[in-house]
């Protein structure tokens, strides 16, 4: 047994209950691996757990997403060697098949302890391989807000080129979700708060901009831009705030991926819009380990790589979601550690 840097949050979390310590790191046993956890980034549910707004009830290590390096393997762990680069999963305990989970329980940095750490052992499953050639950074970025966008999109939108896919703000799904569109040959429209930011999303390959504050009726200029028939596909992230022009913006039959709550966790639904347009709202929670290894094999053959906006060192944890909830970042924000 040795022991790892590790940061912990007392209960009832918040930033001023933030602890640097250790964790004991056991020797991988029968199917486990010891990984060196290089990199972690940053998503809204994070947020929640480290600020304090999910009240915690025991002393938790906070972060979902883990990257890094597999330093030992146990006896009978075939899949991964010492030296392959590897990226946590989600849900450690939903490999494949239909969603079984409707909680964090399992969830590592909420149910569990997370990733802001230097060093963990967990059964091999809790891991996948890193795309080919990524760095540690890069590749902590998909356990949460890259899967998430890839399930919206293909798995349960299943995306087909020369659709139309509306992302909603720059954030880190909402970015992901435009480069796996554009890769998969579909038009995007995308909005934002800040024309620099609508710059950024033009440079990686958005087709259509609108700055959400300057046209506040966006899903009727969603509709103007597409010819009178809305988006075939909606990456809904701002949940009250955005849900109704949101199903204004989806033409007949579309599918809105209702992921987030930006804005407010509940919102009144024009229900006759929801009928009389034969909507599609499939609420998600990320993946499993099989759409990661899906995601993974993609992003391999695709050449994506993740933009992240800015680096913080894993002792700087309060600055970083002190950054990101100023909303200056466009795509990700990674804690180096
Ligand atoms: N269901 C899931 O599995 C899942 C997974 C990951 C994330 N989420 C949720 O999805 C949401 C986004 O997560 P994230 O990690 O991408 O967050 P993030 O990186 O922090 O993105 C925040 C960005 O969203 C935009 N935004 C903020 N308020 C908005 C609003 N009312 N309407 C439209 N855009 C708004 C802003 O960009 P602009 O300034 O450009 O507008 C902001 O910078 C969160 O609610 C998060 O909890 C859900």
């Amino acid at each position: 047994m040795t022991q790892a840097k590790a940061i912990y949050l007392d209960p009832p979390a918040g930033f001023e209950h933030i602890i640097v310590g250790t964790a004991a790191v056991a020797p991988p046993g029968p199917g486990e691996i010891t990984v060196r956890i290089r990199a972690s980034s940053l998503n809204y549910h994070d947020y929640a757990v480290v600020s304090g707004r999910r009240s915690l009830t025991e002393r938790r290590i906070p972060m979902a997403d883990g990257a890094g390096e597999v330093t030992a393997v146990g006896p009978d762990v075939k899949a991964f060697s010492v030296g392959d680069h590897v990226v946590s999963t989600f849900f450690p305990t939903w490999h494949e098949g239909e969603p079984r989970l409707s909680d964090f329980a399992t969830v590592p940095g909420d149910g569990v302890d997370g990733f802001a750490r230097e060093a963990v052992t967990m059964p091999q499953d809790c891991f996948t391989l890193a795309p080919r050639g990524y760095s540690h950074a890069e590749a902590a970025t998909l356990t949460t807000a890259g899967l998430t966008a890839w399930r919206a999109l293909f798995v349960d939108g299943a995306l087909k080129p020369g659709e139309t896919v509306l992302v909603l703000g720059s954030g880190g799904v909402s970015v992901f979700a435009l480069q796996f569109a554009k890769a998969a040959g579909a038009r995007v429209i995308a909005t934002s708060s800040s024309d620099d930011k609508l710059d950024r999303l033009q440079a990686l390959g958005a087709d259509c901009l609108i700055n959400y504050r300057k046209t506040v009726q966006w899903g009727e200029a969603v509709r103007e831009m597409t010819d009178g028939a809305g988006a075939e596909h909606v990456i809904e992230v701002g949940g009250a705030a955005t849900l109704d022009q949101s199903m204004t913006a989806a033409r007949v039959g579309g599918h809105i991926a209702v992921i987030g709550s930006l804005g407010n966790a509940t919102a009144p639904i024009t229900v006759t819009q929801l009928l009389r347009k034969h909507l599609r709202l499939t609420g998600l929670l990320v993946g499993s380990r099989r759409h990661q290894l899906d995601m993974v094999r993609a992003l391999d053959a695709t050449g994506i790589r993740p933009v992240i906006d800015r680096h913080f060192p894993l002792e700087a944890m309060a600055d970083a979601f002190r950054y990101q909830a100023s909303n200056q970042h466009v795509g990700k924000i990674v804690l180096d550690i």
